[in-house]
């Protein structure tokens, strides 16, 4: 078994400090093996905000896999944009933009998406050395381990907003997912809390791959969802997403989906908010 801390869009420099001590708490009071955060570790790429990124870095209780995201490019330095964009992200986070752990039950691998050449750089894309990246790594890997990639863009729209900008090339990306048999994609970007199977939106793909995306973590940026992160358990045949959220003094656990493997197909086997009643005094 292994279970996983998914964060995203901690957007450092802007942020409720309250919201980040009481992450830290239940980061270090839960069982985990590993940390992914899926970009946007700062509001604006600017070394104050990445200081404090990394200060938070510093403090995690278990190893962490990051990639960035396209707050942690900057916008208003021009020349910076064109000519370094991830300088900042490189000298206060990480150098390596598409870090890799293999263990005998997971494989998980971050591709960088944020992009500051394109017409809208909010959003990202995969390019083909990443998608070829993805086919090398996971390639070799036996089909009893279970495969993980994150990305800061999605791949799957929110249920209510099917229209929403997914990363850009996902439709050549997603066949060579599939055919090294992917099993998780995270992401985050849209501050929003949600997890489904690719199948259900991108109707050429043939074989289940399953998607959490997390809402912000620590930012003031909400639209319309506390702050919340997922708590991921791998436990083959099954995968169970919790989304714990932040409830005015700490994070507490929300609604968990369990979903299970039968057949190459990801099926939801239990969904349920993990509310307790209280049945009074035994
Ligand atoms: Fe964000
Ligand atoms: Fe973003």
């Amino acid at each position: 078994m292994r279970r996983i801390a998914h964060i995203s869009d901690l957007h450092f420099g802007r942020i409720d400090q309250r919201v980040v001590e009481g992450l830290l708490a239940d980061l270090k009071a839960l069982p985990l093996d590993l940390i992914v955060i899926s970009g946007d570790l700062v509001q604006r790429a600017k070394p104050s905000h990445f200081r404090e990124a990394r200060a938070f870095l510093d403090r995690l209780p278990v190893p962490y896999m990051v990639v960035p995201g396209n707050h942690d490019i900057p916008v208003y330095n021009v020349l910076l944009r064109f000519t370094d964009p991830l300088g900042n992200y490189k000298r206060f986070i990480s150098r390596d933009l598409s870090p890799v752990h293999i263990d005998s039950e997971i494989a998980v691998l971050g591709i960088n998406t944020a992009r500051s050449l394109i017409s809208d750089f909010s959003e990202g894309r995969m390019n083909r050395a990443q998608i070829a990246r993805v086919q090398e790594v996971f390639g070799p890997v036996p089909e009893t381990v279970f495969k993980i990639l994150f990305t800061h863009h999605p791949f799957l729209p929110p249920p209510d907003a099917p229209g929403t900008r997914l990363v850009g090339r996902h439709k050549l990306a997603l066949p060579a997912l599939e055919s090294v048999g992917v099993d998780l994609l995270l992401a985050g970007h849209l501050h929003r809390a949600y997890s489904g199977d690719i199948m259900t939106h991108h109707t050429q793909v043939a074989r289940s791959i399953l998607v959490a995306q997390a809402s912000t973590a620590t930012s003031t940026r909400l639209r319309n969802e506390a702050n919340a992160y997922n708590l991921i358990t791998v436990d083959h045949p099954r995968a169970i997403f919790e989304v714990r959220s932040w409830e005015g003094a700490a994070f507490t656990g929300g609604l968990v989906s369990t979903w299970i493997k039968r057949d190459d197909r990801w099926t939801l086997e239990a969904q349920d908010t993990g509310f307790r009643p209280v049945t009074g005094a035994a």
